[in-house]
């Protein structure tokens, strides 16, 4: 994920949480950002100001009345030149704060004398019970309704050795919501539907046919389209990836239930992607009992075909922009041309099978009614967002 040039203020407010802001102050920095930490009095009792000088690379600060800022005007001075704002741990105090415009500490006067081109971000941490309350919630309502974006909560196990809503977003997760929240939003209002990662067709409870597709493009895809305001709807078979935040994801097995989940879904929506690697054949009777190893004795299989997924989108009366994908071994350019005419489809991402399977990069090629364009190996999350604005060009 990339975030070079880009200035973040990370604010640190009082909670646990604050040790996943010290890893992610990390990331930001590998990331490419130029970090500024900012730490409230309350930070300060979970984590030192050290630990996050060394990780940001920065000095850190956390008195109002630091006379480092020539002008004595930190709180003006941190946030001028800043592309964003982010509150990571966010306090339930922090947020009631912000609500009402405080001005009592260094965070809380900067948030309020940041310029309106500044965005502010804020990932909430706390006890579940103090997430639930009426007056915690006010103050959500209130922050969104001021322009504020708020990251999370997540749902889970908490410090305090209760479950529920409170906790703060992982590190990666809020690297991910800030990068996608750069991105432009190309796809502001339109409706993506993914689907991803192979299918699994069984043989009997325990065994089955599948293939080596990890999901991770059409996950990248999912992030990508997500981060450029698509409403997202991710259709997977098994894999072992972390649903993108803000995404639909609607999980199944078979080819037949993608092609149902697709089927039910594709009404709504404005592009399909399938990235998926569909089987093409299933198992004609799956066996409801273990099949026994006999001795001497081979198991025989008879397949039927699966439903082609893409093939019947296409086919609707007013399809949504389709986008399919070709995972050849030989002669790609050939293939994928052949392929896109035969799928009826306007564009469709051509890569070698076993180069991309599983793997981080890929190197593809488009193709539609124009030709084909060869796009450089590339990390699949930035494939993904070349891609999706090569959608949003073409829609
Ligand atoms: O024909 P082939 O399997 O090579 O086509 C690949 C493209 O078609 C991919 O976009 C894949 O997701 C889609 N597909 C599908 N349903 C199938 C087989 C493939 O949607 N049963």
């Amino acid at each position: 994920m990339n975030l070079a040039g880009k200035k973040i203020v990370l604010g640190l407010t009082g909670g646990i949480a604050c040790y996943k802001a010290a890893e992610f102050a990390r990331a930001l920095v590998k990331a490419g950002a130029s970090v500024q930490v900012v730490m409230t009095e309350a930070a300060r009792h979970f984590i030192t100001p050290v630990t996050m000088q060394a990780l940001s690379g920065h000095t850190v600060f956390t008195d109002q009345w630091d006379n480092r800022v020539s002008n004595n005007m930190a709180h003006i001075d941190l946030s001028r030149d800043a592309d964003a704002i982010i509150i990571a741990p966010c306090s339930a105090d922090f947020m009631r704060k912000l609500v009402h415009g405080a001005a009592d500490d260094l965070l809380s006067t900067l948030c309020l004398a940041r310029p309106h081109a500044v965005p502010l971000l804020v990932a909430p941490a706390m006890n579940v019970e103090m997430w639930d309350k009426p007056a915690t919630q006010r103050n959500v309502a209130q922050l969104k309704s001021d322009g504020i974006t708020l990251l999370g909560p997540a749902s889970g196990d908490q410090a305090c050795g209760e479950t529920g809503l409170g906790r703060m977003l992982e590190p990666e997760q809020l690297l991910e919501a800030l990068t996608g929240f750069f991105q432009p939003k190309l796809l502001s209002g339109k409706r993506v539907l993914i689907t991803a990662g192979p299918t699994f067709e069984p043989i009997d409870p325990v065994r089955g046919v599948t293939n080596l597709s990890s999901g991770k493009m059409g996950y990248a895809l999912a992030r990508a389209a997500h981060a450029a305001g698509a409403h997202v709807t991710l259709v997977s078979g098994p894999t072992a990836l972390a649903v993108p935040l803000g995404v639909t994801c609607i999980p199944v097995m078979t080819a037949r239930e993608m092609h149902e989940a697709v089927m039910s879904h594709i009404g709504e929506q404005s592009v399909l992607i399938a990235v998926a690697a569909v089987a093409d054949w299933r198992v004609a009777e799956v066996s409801t009992q273990k099949i026994k190893k006999q001795a001497g004795a081979t198991p025989s299989l008879q397949f039927e075909t699966n439903p082609d997924i893409l093939a019947s989108v296409a086919a609707l009366p007013s399809p949504p922009f389709c986008v399919g994908f070709a995972a050849e071994s030989d002669d790609l350019l050939a293939h994928g041309a052949a392929k896109r005419e035969r799928k009826n489809i306007p564009l469709l991402v051509g890569n070698i099978g076993h180069q991309t399977f599983g793997k981080d990069d890929n190197e593809i090629v488009l193709f539609d009614a124009n030709g084909h364009q060869a796009l450089p190996r590339a990390s699949k999350d930035k494939l993904a967002v070349t891609l999706i604005a090569e959608i949003a060009r073409r829609l």
